[in-house]
């Protein structure tokens, strides 16, 4: 699959995730097998007010494989290019467009899901992306729609390829449905049969099987994992090899995810300072929990983590109550 000139090879990406897709996070992932990673997503209007905060959420972050991706919320075209227009000179490689997200402070400024309800208006903020984007490629992530009486994910997927979209993610849930209950495959299958770009499937991933059977189900060219791959980042391995039919890597020992949790906090707080690392690393750290025993226990020493030096008290503990691993 292609994203512009950029060849994806047959795996998974990594979802945008506000709060938690930060670089250090991305690296992670990239360096065990996401095909692209995706910055958080950004407001366009804070851009062009010149909002510093926002500007380093974009960063790419040093030493970070793969395609990098960064993301832009917002309901006006006019602002989209600009945004677009401020950020050219950055370092990433392409541009994504969110059309999902579902959270009130962002639909009640008709951006993220709400766009889902104006596919005329989708293709304009794609196009004029695609316009002041300097040349790169630029990729869209949608809802299945807004409720179950408004479905248009064929309708805006159509509407992004024609103002030039290169990639359509697909997260197969409304707005309605937030998070719950399990995806619809075959919204993704009508995307995927309705436009000639690449269509990547999401939602609900959590193991190579789940990815398999969303390609069969869908015909999908590409998948994009979120929660699962938090504390998990070797899913994107096992999933590649289940998709180039290869035999499935191990899973990672308690010792392989003790060292991946303390890497990736010891470079978030490299990158944003203890201080601001450490409320963050608070989240990631809770999912390199995930299935552990003492987890409840685990769970509120996570919880109190406040400084990097902190972590070896966690990683202990996390010795002492699993002595035989997991
Ligand atoms: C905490 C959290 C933050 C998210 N932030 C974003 C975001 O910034 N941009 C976006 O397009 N989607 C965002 N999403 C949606 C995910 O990218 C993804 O579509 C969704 O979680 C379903 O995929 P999954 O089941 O693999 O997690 C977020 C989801 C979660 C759980």
């Amino acid at each position: 699959m292609q994203i512009g000139n950029f060849s994806i090879a047959p795996g998974a990406a990594l979802a945008p995730m506000a709060g938690f897709t930060d670089a250090a996070c991305r690296r992670m992932a990239a360096r065990h097998g996401a095909v692209y990673t995706i910055s958080e997503m950004v407001s366009a209007k804070a851009l062009t007010f010149g909002d510093k905060k926002s500007a380093r959420l974009l960063r790419r972050g040093e030493d970070t494989p793969g395609p990098y991706g960064v993301q832009l919320f917002g309901a006006e075209p006019e602002t989209m290019g600009q945004a677009a227009a401020l950020i050219a000179d950055k370092d990433f490689d392409f541009y994504d467009i969110n059309m999902g997200c579902p959270a009130p402070k962002i639909t009640s400024s008709g951006a993220g899901s709400k766009l889902m309800l104006d596919p005329e208006l989708a293709g304009r903020i794609v196009a004029a992306v695609v316009q002041n984007g300097a040349g790169r490629p630029v990729t869209v992530k949608i809802r299945a729609g807004w409720d179950a009486q408004h479905v248009t994910a064929v309708e805006v997927a159509k509407a992004c390829e024609a103002a030039g979209a290169a990639v359509i993610a697909v997260h197969a849930r409304t707005r309605e449905q937030m998070y719950q209950p399990g995806i619809d495959l075959d919204i993704i299958r009508q995307v995927k049969q309705a436009v000639s770009v690449p269509v990547l499937g999401n939602g609900d991933i959590v193991c190579h099987e789940d990815a398999l059977a969303m390609v069969e189900a869908t015909g999908c060219d590409g998948l994009m994992v979120g929660r699962a791959a938090l504390g998990d980042p070797w899913l994107f391995g096992r999933i590649a090899a289940a998709l180039r039919g290869e035999e499935i890597p191990p899973m990672p020992t308690l010792t392989q995810r003790m060292e991946a949790m303390r890497t990736q906090v010891y470079e978030l707080c490299e990158e944003k300072g203890d201080w601001a690392a450490m409320p963050q690393a608070r989240s990631q750290a809770l999912h390199y929990m995930h299935g552990l025993r003492g987890a409840a226990g685990l769970r509120r020493a996570c919880c109190a983590l406040e400084h990097f030096e902190d972590l070896d008290a966690l990683i202990e503990r996390v010795y002492r109550e699993n002595p035989l691993g997991e």
